[in-house]
């Protein structure tokens, strides 16, 4: 199993906050954002990570990380994500010849989380399997629509009107089908290959699980969730 975190993006919900740098690494309390994602896969014995970023300030984040020697990686790439790729699914797309022929854990870089995923992980056999989480304002997330037995019938992405109050969080598990099927979107309306599209291709294929993602998760995408990120993490660490 090899990890990858989805660190492109342009961050312009942050602006002013990243004119200067990357989103991904603004500060959560005492570390640059992108530790915490890193640290949940190095939790469940990855070694290989691959970060995928994007302009602006995308030097940045080999400045910061390095070599990855500080949590333990046995190897840290990176991947350039351009333009015409844009959207959860086109950075994950940029990790398939790193994933060689391995499954992947894919973290989003501004979700932060305190859960173990080791035992997700080290069950994974194929598929995809998705972490839901219930949130008060499901309208922001990708938000899962069940049948009685409480299945996933689809995800629906930022939906007006949510069938469910859970979201959909930024930690998946994915089999290597995953390329393929990625090269098989089309971009959605605002012009993004989606993770929920992603996601519904296995769904519709029936091999799509999910479980409840236990402890704290937030995103930090918004001053709000970046600010209850911090407060949160600060509150732990002290
Ligand atoms: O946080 C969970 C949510 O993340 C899910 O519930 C949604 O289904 C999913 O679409 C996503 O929604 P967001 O609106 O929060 O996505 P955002 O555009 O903020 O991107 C989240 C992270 O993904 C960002 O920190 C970096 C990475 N990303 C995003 C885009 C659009 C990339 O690496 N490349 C990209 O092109």
């Amino acid at each position: 199993m090899k990890g990858i975190i989805c660190a492109g993006g342009k961050g312009t919900r942050l602006y002013p906050l990243t004119r200067a740098t990357n989103k991904h690494l603004l500060p959560i309390y005492n570390k640059p954002m992108i530790y915490y994602p890193i640290q949940t896969l190095v939790n469940t014995g990855i070694k290989d990570i691959l970060i995928v970023v994007s302009e602006p300030h995308s030097g940045d984040f080999i400045n910061v990380l390095r070599n990855g020697e500080e949590f333990g990686l046995k190897k840290v790439e990176y991947a350039f994500q351009d333009e015409s790729i844009s959207g959860i699914s086109g950075a994950i797309s940029c990790g398939g010849s790193f994933a060689d022929n391995d499954n992947i854990v894919v973290i989003l870089g501004d979700n932060t989380t305190d859960a173990d995923i080791k035992k997700d992980v080290e069950n994974f056999k194929k598929g995809a399997k998705v972490f839901l989480k219930q949130v008060d304002n499901p309208n922001r997330f990708g938000v899962p629509v069940f049948d009685e037995n409480k299945n996933i019938l689809t995800i629906e992405e930022k939906p007006k009107n949510p069938k469910s109050n859970y979201g959909v969080t930024g930690l998946y598990i994915y089999d290597n089908t995953v390329f393929e099927r990625i090269k098989k979107l089309k971009p959605s309306a605002r012009g993004e290959l989606e993770v929920t599209d992603l996601n519904n291709s296995y769904i519709e294929d029936n091999l799509l699980e999910w479980s409840e993602l236990p402890g704290f998760w937030n995103d930090a995408g918004t001053f709000e969730s970046l600010f209850l990120s911090n407060q949160y993490w600060a509150n732990k660490e002290r």
